[in-house]
């Protein structure tokens, strides 16, 4: 272990240099940086001893590696995105996002933990057995991609293909978060996503809202009934279909959840800052990680300008979305909610709802040996036993190894609730980078085994 030890500092600086590339992938003007992110992730690999390439196609290079010096023992296939959310509000960040920081345990700088810190670590602890021992206890491949954060297909158009150069026994996806600090943990369930627009047209253009107010069609108010039309105050969703084929946790699931130290008041007041939660009465680990959502992310339209201007807009856009889980699929719930929104939308507007982004729900089962031995490995690293959970958020390439690779996704992620996870200072605790590292390292030695 004490390459690992030896190299702390070095792996720091590794690191800074990877978050100093603004890797954006929502933003056109960032696609040579995104070019450089891949590069700089390929060289990484090189240099850690494994065969490297871009695999270029449609959209954002791909980053593929692998070392297969080990016939006869399991292929793991680690994943990860060196892509980044873009940093807007700007001025909320105690420093800039592309010049990370260091204050006390904690490095801060945009794609700290999500996901190039965690993709990072993965790299060095393949380094640390290669240079140590010239070759690794399992067989070992990299698949990376570029576009996580807008939904790019890419990805999932080449893995859909069955690349028999992606044959492998598990994947390995550090992506997620700990439960809480010391806690080491393993997420076994992911929700799906169906992400979309929601353009509304009233008049042709812009109206006085005096002379023309209580006959004139209203977008922005077209908006609200919508939404208001289908969640309702008690975050009951109604989209005819849509509960149809959710799962509830089982019995087993649900007492495990129950038993994980968790103060309501402090996830409230202290993780979310707000005031108190919202949503159906059922457990809150229940609704974020076993329940689908209906949520709005932006309305644009309008005037919100300084002063007052009495008029009625012609058009109004909302962004929204819906989480799913259990048996919902994308295709589904996206048709059902196109059907709920025509239905309750009022008169007088034209209404379209374009789907922008999707990515299925994904259960592992933890009783798989791949799981097993990163719970073990985890335990060994930080000498606590490694809990299982859920995550609300969504890996959309989790789905397609399952389906079309037939391979478990081990979630071993090591980021922590309060790691600011695309929104102004986003950081990475550098004590879980470090057993991150050595978390990886031994878990490739115990599949070795
Ligand atoms: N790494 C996150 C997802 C995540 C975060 C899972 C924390 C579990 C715990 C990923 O990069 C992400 O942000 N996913 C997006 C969806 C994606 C399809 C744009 C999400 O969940 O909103
Ligand atoms: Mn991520
Ligand atoms: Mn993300």
């Amino acid at each position: 272990m004490s390459y690992y030890q030896d190299h702390q500092a070095a792996f720091v600086e590794g690191l800074k240099a990877f978050l100093r590339i603004p890797s954006i992938s929502a933003l056109t003007e960032h696609k040579p940086d995104i070019r450089r992110a891949a590069e700089f992730a390929r060289d990484e690999l090189k240099s850690a001893g494994l065969a490297a390439e871009l695999i270029e196609g449609d959209g954002n290079p791909l980053v593929y590696a692998e070392w297969l010096g080990a016939p006869g023992k399991p292929t793991v296939l680690f994943y990860g995105h060196y892509d980044v959310q873009p940093p807007d509000p700007l001025d909320e960040w105690k420093s800039e996002p592309f010049e990370p920081a260091i204050r006390g345990n904690d490095i801060f700088a945009r794609g700290a933990a999500d996901d190039k810190g965690q993709v990072y670590l993965q790299i060095k602890a393949v380094e640390g057995i290669l240079k140590t021992t010239g070759k690794l206890p399992v067989n070992v491949k990299f698949l990376l991609e570029g576009e996580e954060e807008t939904g790019g297909e890419h990805i999932e158009t080449y893995v859909k293909t069955r690349p028999p150069k992606l044959k492998s026994d598990a994947a390995v996806i550090c992506d997620t978060e700990m439960f809480a600090p010391e806690m080491p943990t393993i997420c076994v369930g992911l929700r799906g996503l169906v992400y979309g627009e929601l353009a509304v047209e009233g008049a042709n253009h812009d109206l006085h809202s005096g002379i023309y107010g209580g006959a004139a069609p209203n977008p922005i108010q077209a908006i609200a009934e919508i939404l208001a039309a289908l969640k309702d105050r008690d975050g009951h969703i109604h989209i005819p279909g849509f509960y149809d084929r959710v799962v509830p946790p089982s019995e087993k699931e649900r007492a495990a959840w129950a038993r994980l130290p968790f103060d309501e008041k402090e996830y409230t007041e202290k993780e979310m800052g707000a005031r108190e939660l919202v949503g159906e009465s059922l457990p809150v680990f229940e609704r974020v990680w076993a329940r689908p959502t209906f949520e709005v992310h932006g309305i644009r339209g309008g005037f919100v300008g300084e002063g007052a201007k009495t008029v009625i807009p012609a058009r109004a856009v909302a962004k929204i979305s819906t989480r799913l889980v259990g048996d919902q699929r994308c295709s589904e719930a996206a048709e059902q909610l196109a059907k709920a929104i025509d239905a309750v939308k009022p008169r007088g507007v034209k209404v379209e709802f374009k789907v922008l982004h999707t990515g299925e729900p994904s259960l592992t089962d933890p009783d798989n040996k791949y799981i097993q031995a990163g719970a073990e490995a985890m335990k060994q690293v930080f000498g606590k036993d490694t809990v299982y959970i859920r995550s609300g958020g969504s890996i959309p390439i989790v789905g397609v190894f399952d389906q079309y690779l037939g391979v478990p996704s081990v979630m071993m992620g090591f980021g922590l609730p309060d790691d600011n996870l695309h929104a102004p200072n986003e950081k990475f605790h550098l004590p879980n980078f470090f057993r991150g590292i050595e978390s990886i390292a031994r878990y490739l030695e115990i599949l070795g085994e």
